[in-house]
């Protein structure tokens, strides 16, 4: 079976999941936690080379401080607590996003995690933290400008110089977006990393999505044809 090389995962549907069962939307998130440490034991164990997970966006501020407190509460205890094992496993941890605004605890334990697994050479996992798909564009113009400006070369950047004006510059493209939840979007995420991705909406809870969903996901990938603006292949 082929398996992707990155999937990105949006993890939708944790607080409907919580108040279907007469729980606070934050219990919500806790069981969330634990799908996305199954599926990220999952990843690496079958060898997807890059996954990235939608954990926070730049929307995600308006909601109630309570809630805001808690998912990056969270996030905290789930690099503390495996912080150890990703290190064995070679996993890196790369954060894409704008750390500067985040609280400065969980700011610091994102650096810290980022330069402990750095030289990792196994599956990379990027965490999209205060990230937004057109700040991340409207900060590859900004910086991209500033390098015109230097340089005194206008030209417009070819993909590989574009890649750098992005966070997680060397991840690949998207192949398999996840979104749980039942809402057909793209909500903002990987805008630019998307363009040539499979997208799957299922309508799972993401404290319900498992290695079996998982893996349904890859091998319904697996049948299709991509063809990335070329011909289908003659049989
Ligand atoms: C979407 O569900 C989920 C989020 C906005 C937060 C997801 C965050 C985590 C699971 C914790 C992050 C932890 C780490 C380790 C990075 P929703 O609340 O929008 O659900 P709803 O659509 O049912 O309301």
């Amino acid at each position: 079976m082929s398996t992707p090389r990155h999937i990105a995962f949006i993890m939708d549907g944790n607080g409907r999941w919580a108040q279907e069962r007469g729980l606070p939307r934050t219990e919500g998130h806790k069981a969330g936690v634990r799908s996305l440490e199954a599926v990220v034991d999952q990843c690496i164990r079958i060898g997807v080379q890059y996954c990235s997970f939608y954990a926070f966006s730049t929307e995600n501020w308006k909601r109630p401080a309570r809630e805001i407190g808690m998912i990056f509460r969270l996030m905290e205890i789930y690099f503390r607590r495996r912080k150890k094992t990703l290190l064995k496993r070679n996993v890196r941890i790369i954060v894409s996003g704008d750390i500067d605004g985040l609280p400065a605890t969980s700011r610091e334990i994102c650096l810290q995690i980022m330069a402990a697994t750095a030289t990792a050479t196994g599956t990379t996992v990027n965490f999209c933290l205060n990230y937004g798909g057109q700040a991340e564009l409207r900060r590859a113009c900004a910086l991209w400008s500033l390098q015109c400006r230097e340089t005194g070369d206008f030209s417009v950047p070819d993909e590989e110089e574009m890649r750098t004006l992005l966070y997680g510059s060397d991840l690949p493209d998207v192949d398999l977006m996840i979104r749980t939840g039942g809402d057909r979007r793209i909500s903002n995420f990987l805008l630019y990393q998307l363009a040539y991705a499979e997208l799957r909406f299922l309508n799972v809870a993401w404290p319900d999505f498992g290695e079996s969903e998982l893996m349904a996901a890859i091998s319904d990938f697996a049948k299709t044809e991509r063809r990335i603006g070329g011909l289908a292949a003659i049989p």
